[in-house]
């Protein structure tokens, strides 16, 4: 993507549905042999992941419009998730809790290493087998089977895991008896897919609190069901808009889904206000405040927004820390902005930026999805040109987004690679 910076963000940008809630989504379409309808699904290289892996499973899907999905999954042709699907997006895991829940066994490739950090699923696995499963790890498989059907009981997360939380709903709503899942993820999206799985006849109380318990019930029939804006997507904006002093209506978006997010954009010097059904940001004052943050589980400040806000620093009026509480490795992208001219350094956990009058344009690369679009900020912020090459990462989680930021003022350009 080729970027010339210096120009504000002005205009409207409409928010996409959550990508981190359709894909847990469109995997619960395993659960039953009715049909699922989802709307306001993104279009994003990491759905299309999910429709091939559900294809391959024996899920019918079709796109009944171009944000909606129905999925029936009638006659599955098979309960193996293989490495293929697996490795190129690991949320495919999350079809080892509804294949061994509905079919009784399931075998899922482990999903291996990420850029991010070692990213386990050492919980998932635990859960299944407290829920009664047999699971052996094998060739690199996870092989679990439960063949009379799995026991409902009390599942502890010793770390409070999303998608570790919503693999073990999918398992216990079919399962005998109650369950309850102990210092479970309170995330919007864990909430919302509860929400759904009650909509397809699930009996699901406590989700958003530490304990959710779950009456297993016979089996679950189809729904429709709308996809929630993408918080994530927002706060990626919103950032934007405040690095580039603009002016953007996001609309589309559910301000209690920021609120940690929010008060730190404000603290920095962006302001926002609620406008019927989205917000409308721009920054408040001349400078940038340098404020520390701290990522952690929701409702703290989400790990997904640290690489964008750590550019939002690079040309804070002074210093700040910013630690990363939830992955190991989640700092790729700071050597790229040092490229462009910011002053950052590492120190294990944290980084210390030191706010800098301006950032250059140049050639930079992404390493992950956050991390590609806090270059793209970067690029929009910095003078001159910046190229951020391997956009793979940044289509797996963002749609439109070029069409959106240029629609606001930007000058972006799809270079082919
Ligand atoms: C989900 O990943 C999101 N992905 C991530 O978004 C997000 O960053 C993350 O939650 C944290 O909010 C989806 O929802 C598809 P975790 P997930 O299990 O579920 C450790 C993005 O950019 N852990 O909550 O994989 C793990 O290593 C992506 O959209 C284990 O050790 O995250 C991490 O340090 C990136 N063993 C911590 O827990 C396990 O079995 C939290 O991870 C599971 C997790």
């Amino acid at each position: 993507m080729r970027i010339r910076g210096g120009a504000s963000l002005g205009g409207t940008i409409d928010i996409s549905g959550s990508k981190n809630l359709s894909l847990p989504a469109m995997m619960a379409s395993l659960l039953t042999d009715q049909p699922l309808s989802l709307s306001n699904v993104p279009r994003l290289a990491d759905v299309i992941s999910a429709i091939e892996l559900l294809d391959y499973l024996g899920v019918g899907v079709r796109r009944s419009s171009s944000s909606s999905l129905v999925l029936c999954c009638s006659n599955l042709k098979t309960t193996e998730a293989p490495y293929d699907f697996v490795r190129k997006m690991r949320a495919s895991v999350l079809a080892l809790g509804p294949l061994l829940s509905r079919f009784g066994k399931a075998s899922v490739s482990l999903p291996g290493g990420c850029a991010i950090g070692a990213r386990g699923i050492d919980l998932h696995i635990k859960a299944m087998q407290q829920l009664g499963a047999e699971v052996t790890i094998e060739n690199g498989y996870i092989n679990a089977s439960a063949p009379n059907g799995l026991d409902g009981c009390d599942v502890n997360f010793p770390i409070s895991s999303v998608t570790g939380t919503e693999n073990t709903l999918m398992a216990a709503v079919l399962a005998r008896g109650t369950s309850r899942i102990l210092n479970a993820a309170m995330e919007p999206e864990v909430v919302e897919f509860a929400n759904l799985l009650n909509t397809m006849g699930a009996n699901i109380t406590g989700h958003g609190t530490p304990i959710i318990t779950i009456e297993g019930v016979e089996s679950l029939h189809g729904a429709s069901f709308e996809i929630m804006p993408d918080r994530i997507e927002v706060g990626t904006y919103a950032i934007a808009t405040v690095a580039t002093n603009g002016r953007v209506m996001l609309k589309g978006c559910i301000p209690d889904h920021l609120s940690s997010f929010l008060e730190i954009l404000k603290a920095a010097g962006g302001v926002y206000e609620p406008v019927d059904g989205g917000i409308l940001v721009y920054r408040g004052q001349d400078k940038i405040e340098p404020v520390s943050i701290c990522t952690a589980q929701y409702p703290g400040y989400p790990t997904d927004l640290q690489a964008q806000y750590m550019t939002l620093m690079t040309i804070a009026n002074g210093a700040s820390s910013i630690t990363e509480n939830i992955f190991e490795n989640r700092f790729m992208h700071a050597p790229e902005l040092c490229r462009m001219g910011a002053n950052i350094a590492i120190n294990g956990r944290t980084a210390t930026v030191i706010g800098v009058r301006k950032l250059s344009g140049a050639q930079v690369m992404a390493t992950d999805l956050r991390a590609s679009v806090s270059l793209v900020i970067a690029g929009l912020i910095a003078s001159g040109e910046t190229i951020v090459n391997r956009l793979y990462h940044l289509d797996r989680g963002y749609e439109n987004l070029e069409v959106k930021l240029n629609n606001c003022g930007a000058d972006m350009e799809r270079l082919e690679g």
